[in-house]
């Protein structure tokens, strides 16, 4: 079992997390418990939880429909009405139990009730137990812009219980890992060695975790409101979130983690030309990229409409379109501003990538 302090909660990682879960619904009283689900967590993980913690046999449960399509404020209406009709309190517990999506939605569905309600974070994809579920951004997206409705409100805890993530698909498994790779790149050149040795297919994935909520919560803690250096996270994500919300307007939606790919592999290129990182590392970082990641397609008659969608990033700090970029391997610099033509260039590296049609693992 392994335990990191975060800024104002304990983060727990481990196969005997069940009786930390216990622990905390014991020495806190709340007045009713309430999960939050999607289809998928209900059929893959509650059966487990519930299994193994009693206090959870008559908790209520609210289940959503899975989907990033349905991260949206219309959802959480819904939720806020449901937690009405059933008797919610300031005094209740919202437990996540899900990926990203229904952190993002629960953690700003319980922010925002009465003010504020308590809730906990129990992941159940690799995306969201390496990073989504750490670091107290919540919210949903507004039309198809992603996160551009949130609050920063921190989950009492969370609870990684690595085993949830034997029901995970293929795909769904390098959605994750691609932000692990991210970790890597702006936080740590040996975990970066690690990384390009390592096989998604290995089941054993708590020493990854234990290292990726590691330098998450390292950034977050010196940062929690995202004012500096917290920026560093937001790797790959300036170009990555208009590629998601493109497909999510295009209703062809794409994995997180499949948008943040092809965000890092263009921003390690902008990376190159203009944060002085050494060509041996540009090949180095795209290579692994290119031949671990499905590589989402996109056409060059898109580039005006990716450039309108980064106009919209939350990063933006007046003119020009803010970009966090890496000087090295293992080291990131914030608050670069490229121009339209530099980040162009950047979409046709990657295109041209694509057109090599290098076979991605997942096919
Ligand atoms: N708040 C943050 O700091 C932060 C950071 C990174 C990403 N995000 C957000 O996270 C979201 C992506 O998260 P995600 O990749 O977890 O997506 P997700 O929540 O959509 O989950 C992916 C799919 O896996 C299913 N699933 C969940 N657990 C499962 C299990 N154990 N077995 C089988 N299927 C399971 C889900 O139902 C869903 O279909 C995006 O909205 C992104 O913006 C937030
Ligand atoms: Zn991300």
């Amino acid at each position: 079992m392994n335990k990191i302090e975060a800024e104002n909660y304990p983060v727990f990682i481990g196969n005997e997390v069940f009786q930390q879960v216990t622990e905390y619904l014991h020495s806190n009283k709340f007045s009713k418990v309430f999960i939050l689900v999607d289809e998928n967590s209900l059929k893959n993980c509650l059966p487990e939880l519930v299994k193994n913690v009693e206090d959870l046999k008559n908790a209520e449960i609210i289940e959503t429909e899975s989907g990033e399509e349905n991260k949206t404020i219309e959802v959480c209406i819904q939720l806020w009405k449901v937690l009405t009709e059933l008797g919610a309190d300031r005094k209740s517990l919202l437990v996540n139990l899900g990926g990203g999506v229904i952190g993002d939605l629960g953690g700003f569905t319980a922010a925002c009730f009465k003010r504020g309600i308590r809730y906990i974070n129990i992941p159940t994809t690799l995306l969201a137990q390496v990073d989504a579920s750490i670091g107290g951004k919540t919210g949903v997206d507004l039309e198809n812009l992603k996160n551009q409705v949130g609050v920063f409100s921190d989950p009492q805890a969370v609870f990684i219980y690595p085993q949830f993530l034997k029901t995970l698909s293929k795909r769904q498994i390098l959605s994750g890992f691609s932000e692990v790779a991210k970790h890597g790149l702006i936080a740590d050149a040996d975990y970066w060695k690690e990384i390009k040795k390592f096989k998604p297919a290995i089941s054993d994935w708590q020493e990854m975790i234990v290292k990726s909520v590691t330098i998450k919560n390292g950034i977050v803690k010196n940062d929690p409101f995202e004012k500096g250096f917290r920026k560093v996270l937001n790797f790959g994500h300036t170009i990555g979130h208009a590629l998601e919300t493109l497909h999510l307007e295009r209703e062809n939606p794409v994995l997180h983690g499949e948008a943040i790919a092809a965000g890092m592999i263009c921003e390690t290129y902008l990376s190159y030309k203009s944060a002085g990182l050494p060509h041996t590392e540009l090949d180095d970082i795209c290579a692994f990229l290119v031949k671990t990641f499905k590589l989402i397609r996109f056409e060059q008659s898109d580039y005006s409409r990716l450039i309108e969608l980064m106009e919209q990033d939350k990063k933006n700090e007046g003119p020009g379109i803010n970009f966090t970029l890496l000087k090295t391997t293992g080291k990131a610099e914030i608050n670069s501003t490229c121009s339209s033509q530099q980040i162009f260039q950047a979409l046709d590296f990657y295109l041209m990538k694509l057109s090599l049609d290098i076979p991605s693992l997942i096919q």
